[in-house]
């Protein structure tokens, strides 16, 4: 490790930020969260719960161990496709083996909203997010208060207002969004917000990231969510570099 090296892995290290990778030249930032036991499910105080199970294992006498998951599409750090919110895109297939990889992968800017509303038009104007940027994740309180690492559901968290998911489609051309905890829209407005996100089948949603240390800014984002058809959501790996 030389010294540039070092002194990056100290600075991730005191400043707590995810960056699990570095080269001297491309850094990487795993937005990820593990999949646990104790991580949150959607409106359930009991988190997820036992997820994997060995079928084969060593120890009886198998030559491999094998294991075998069962996981809500909506599970973790996921993707939404157009399927979920909307029964003509499920009978039509729009499932997330049809979500563009060209908007799943390239540069993004991530942003800081306020720690004090959820994000309306108002919240969305004030963030001034320029013409020609496709993707932007949101960084809320929902990190500052650690819901992803709390397996309580919290019904209060931060997301999109409907107002602010149509100014969002109105105002910008962004086709990536992302945001801090299981749901892109607040509680109470999360059918018409998603809604008005995938009703083009352009916008992909990513939901559940890991913002921990991540600091605003621009970087390049790649998610990569299984190829698997008929599901109208999927965990997924997303990673940035910079
Ligand atoms: C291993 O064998 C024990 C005893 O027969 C059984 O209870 C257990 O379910 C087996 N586990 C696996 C992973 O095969
Ligand atoms: C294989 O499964 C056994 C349980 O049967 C476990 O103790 C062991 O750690 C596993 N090995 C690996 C390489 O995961
Ligand atoms: C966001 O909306 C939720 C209801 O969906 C509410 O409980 C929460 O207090 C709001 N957050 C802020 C920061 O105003």
């Amino acid at each position: 490790m030389n010294n540039h090296n070092k002194l990056l892995l100290l600075f991730c290290i005191l400043s707590g930020s995810a960056v699990v990778y570095s080269d001297g030249n491309a850094r990487i930032f795993d937005i990820t969260h593990k999949i646990t036991s104790q991580l949150p499910t959607f409106d359930s105080q009991k988190g997820l719960g036992h997820f994997i199970w060995l079928v084969s294992s060593i120890k009886n006498g198998s030559m491999a161990n094998i294991s075998e998951f069962k996981l809500g599409t909506h599970t973790g750090t996921h993707v939404d496709a157009p399927s979920h919110f909307f029964q003509k895109y499920y009978e039509e297939g729009f499932d997330v083996s049809t979500l563009s990889l060209q908007t799943l992968t390239g540069p993004v800017l991530v942003v800081d909203v306020p720690r004090n509303k959820n994000i309306t038009a108002e919240v969305m104007k004030s963030l001034n997010i320029p013409r020609g940027v496709h993707r932007v994740l949101f960084k809320t309180l929902n990190t500052d208060r650690r819901l992803m690492h709390t397996r309580e559901f919290a019904s209060d968290f931060t997301g999109f207002k409907k107002d602010g998911a149509q100014w969002l489609v109105d105002n910008t051309d962004i086709k990536l969004v992302g945001i801090d905890y299981l749901s892109i829209s607040a509680y109470v407005d999360a059918a018409p917000t998603h809604h008005i996100l995938l009703k083009s089948r352009e916008i992909v949603i990513v939901e559940g990231l890991n913002l921990d240390g991540i600091k605003p800014g621009k970087y390049t984002v790649h998610c990569l969510p299984l190829r698997m058809v008929g599901a109208d959501g999927c965990p997924t790996r997303c990673i940035l570099t910079a």
